[in-house]
């Protein structure tokens, strides 16, 4: 197999939404990656050409056998279950995904000495905050969902072992705690995922958008490029290992702000538009805001994709899928 000159990375959850575009970044910066995915919430067709492919679960150590199979450098753990909602459906699930598969992934690693892990965190390892923006490494942890306690427990491990000093080499660990990381190729279609997408894609069916309390909840919203660009600075500076950092812009839009905007970029009136009213969900943080502080100093990185570009990117890609799959399949010969 072909080792690029730079090294050679897995991504786990490759077929998904950051996992994708990572491998994608990693692979124009002259990464040899390997992609892991059990396809569950993801799809083959997001899997990067030139990636080398295999499908398993993370929670299987045979199928992390083959994909950690000819060494690597590195590697981005970034499979999980990505919702809030489901955690609470289907705990045990939640449970398994991300904090078994992540110590599965977790022992691969000092199994084959693999010098560093970059870990897919979450804002939910904070819970309810009394102070904006929050600071990683100084806010308190009180994860309120089951998404949140099973993502911070998987954080501790993977932090906790490249902290351990018995193991006989140098394992650098980096956590990024994310924000909403929004883009292309995020579902349009998964009432479970990214609510900047569910909106655009029920906006662009011409449902009604539901809100859950009272929108006026805030949320740090981040471009997926400008994550790509995070991790991959991280991965190449030694200080950032042993490090959890936030990914989020900075700045933080109400629900009700989002779902205006989002209306307005598709030509419709926010006044008029159907908007069904909810009750909170178990688990909603009321308000979100990175301290990007760390990252920028650390990894010398900074969000460049201003809220309504990236917004307004993400309609444009919506509005292709919708093209593509209105256009007539070409007949198969024979
Ligand atoms: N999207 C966000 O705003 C956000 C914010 C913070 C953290 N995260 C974390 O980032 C990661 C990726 O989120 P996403 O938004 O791209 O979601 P996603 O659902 O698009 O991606 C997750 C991928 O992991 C795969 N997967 C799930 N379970 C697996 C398993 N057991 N083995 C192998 N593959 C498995 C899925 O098929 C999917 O392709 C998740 O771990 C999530 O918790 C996401």
């Amino acid at each position: 197999m072909a080792r690029k000159g730079k090294g050679r990375v897995l991504v786990t959850g490759v077929a998904g939404f950051i996992g994708s575009h990572m491998a994608e970044g990693l692979l124009e910066r002259g990464y040899g990656v390997v992609g892991i995915d059990n396809l569950s919430t993801g799809e083959a067709r997001n899997v990067p050409k030139g990636v080398r492919f295999v499908k398993g679960d993370v929670t299987r150590d045979a199928d992390l056998a083959r994909a950690f199979a000819g060494g690597l450098d590195g590697v981005f753990h970034i499979a999980g279950c990505a919702s809030t909602i489901r955690s609470f459906d289907d705990p045990e699930a939640d449970l398994r995904t991300n904090t078994l598969g992540t110590i599965r992934v977790v022992m691969r690693c000092v199994k084959a000495r693999v010098p560093r892990l970059l870990y897919a965190s979450s804002m939910t390892a904070y819970g309810f905050v009394d102070r904006l923006p929050v600071r990683a490494e100084r806010a308190a942890t009180r994860p309120v969902s089951y998404y949140g306690i099973s993502k911070y427990a998987a954080e501790r491990y993977a932090l906790a072992t490249g902290e351990r000093t018995d193991l006989g080499f140098g394992f650098g660990v980096t956590a990024f705690r994310m924000f909403n990381v929004y883009g292309r190729r995020q579902s349009l279609t998964n009432p479970y995922q990214g609510v900047a997408s569910i909106f655009i894609g029920n906006i662009q069916r011409r449902e009604p958008v539901r809100i859950f309390g009272d929108g006026e909840q805030s949320r740090d919203f981040v471009h997926v490029s400008d994550v790509v660009d995070a991790w991959i600075r991280a991965f190449e500076r030694p200080a950032a290992r042993g490090r959890v950092f936030n990914l989020g812009s900075g700045r933080s839009v109400s629900i009700n702000e989002l779902v205006r905007t989002d209306i307005a970029a598709f030509g419709l009136d926010p006044k008029t538009y159907p908007i069904e009213h909810h009750p909170a969900r178990p688990g909603d943080q009321r308000h979100m805001r990175a301290d990007i502080g760390p990252a920028r100093r650390v990894l010398g990185w900074r969000p460049r994709v201003p809220f309504r570009r990236g917004m307004a990117d993400v309609i444009a890609w919506a509005r292709e899928e919708a093209a593509a799959a209105a256009r007539p399949r070409p007949k198969r010969r024979g």
